[in-house]
């Protein structure tokens, strides 16, 4: 089965704070973006990988790739407006360099989650490969997560109220490289294009456009190691466990 992947790396990471994209932020030396990459194609599965980049930086995200020194090969290719969008870009660009035969099986992978290990990687493949058609990493929530309302006072700054509770024990937190058929994804794709149209909605995940057409995801075990850099606070843990995590 041929495997691709979309790496989406063209987020602007203004929660980091930093005034560049987030994938190109350094963790022992190397980009994200760069460290995303590695993680792929250690796994010796995948085919393809095509980038997604801000179209301010191209540049930098190519020479970040290439610096990276990955034997799959390997485009960038500038994202969209929304993580959505993005990744419909690079699907086009995957379907562009695979003429003829399409491919398989389609990864998509978050470049902010530069350690997601080359099991996990795998463990999301073979899942596809045994016909579960869209599958996601998740891990149990340990905290109690409650649905909350605004606050009341004017300027919207005061304490929110609490609306609920969720259940925790049915919850996942969800993460990424996310794999699925690729008629499936491509499928999805075209169905939340249209509902961003008329609607003005992005979905976070590429597993919600497939629950939008009514078809099952499954949920395998993730891996803290897949941890999300989104806050100066995550890329500092990220820096404490890089070395550990990266050996
Ligand atoms: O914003 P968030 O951290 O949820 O973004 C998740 C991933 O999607 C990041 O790797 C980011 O670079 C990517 N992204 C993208 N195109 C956008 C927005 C985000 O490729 N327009």
């Amino acid at each position: 089965a041929r495997v691709v992947a979309v790496l989406t790396a063209a987020g602007s990471g203004s929660r980091l704070g930093l005034g560049y994209p987030k994938a190109l932020v350094a963790v022992l030396g190397r980009p994200l973006v760069a460290h995303a990459a590695r993680q792929l194609a250690r796994t010796e599965l995948v085919e393809r990988i095509v980038v997604t980049a801000p179209g301010s930086h191209l540049d930098e995200v190519r020479s970040a790739v290439a610096d990276a020194a990955i034997s799959v090969p390997w485009e960038v290719v500038a994202g969209g407006r929304t993580r959505q969008e993005s990744v419909g870009i690079g699907l086009a660009a995957l379907a562009a360099a695979c003429p003829g035969a399409a491919p398989d099986v389609v990864l998509v992978h978050d470049a902010a989650r530069p350690f997601a290990p080359p099991a996990l990687v795998a463990r999301i493949v073979d899942a596809v490969r045994q016909g579960y058609s869209a599958v996601i990493p998740g891990y149990a929530v340990t905290d109690t997560m409650k649905l909350v309302a605004p606050a009341l006072d004017a300027a919207g700054t005061g304490p929110e109220l609490v609306a609920g509770t969720a259940d925790r024990t049915s919850l996942r937190a969800v993460q990424t490289p996310q794999g699925f058929t690729w008629d499936l994804l491509v499928r999805a794709h075209a169905a939340g294009e249209e509902r961003a149209r008329s609607e003005e909605t992005a979905a976070t995940d590429d597993a919600s456009l497939v629950e939008a057409v009514g078809e099952t995801v499954w949920v395998v075990e993730g891996d803290v190691a897949a941890l999300k850099i989104t806050t100066p606070h995550d890329l500092a843990v990220a820096e404490l466990l890089a070395a550990q995590v990266l050996a």
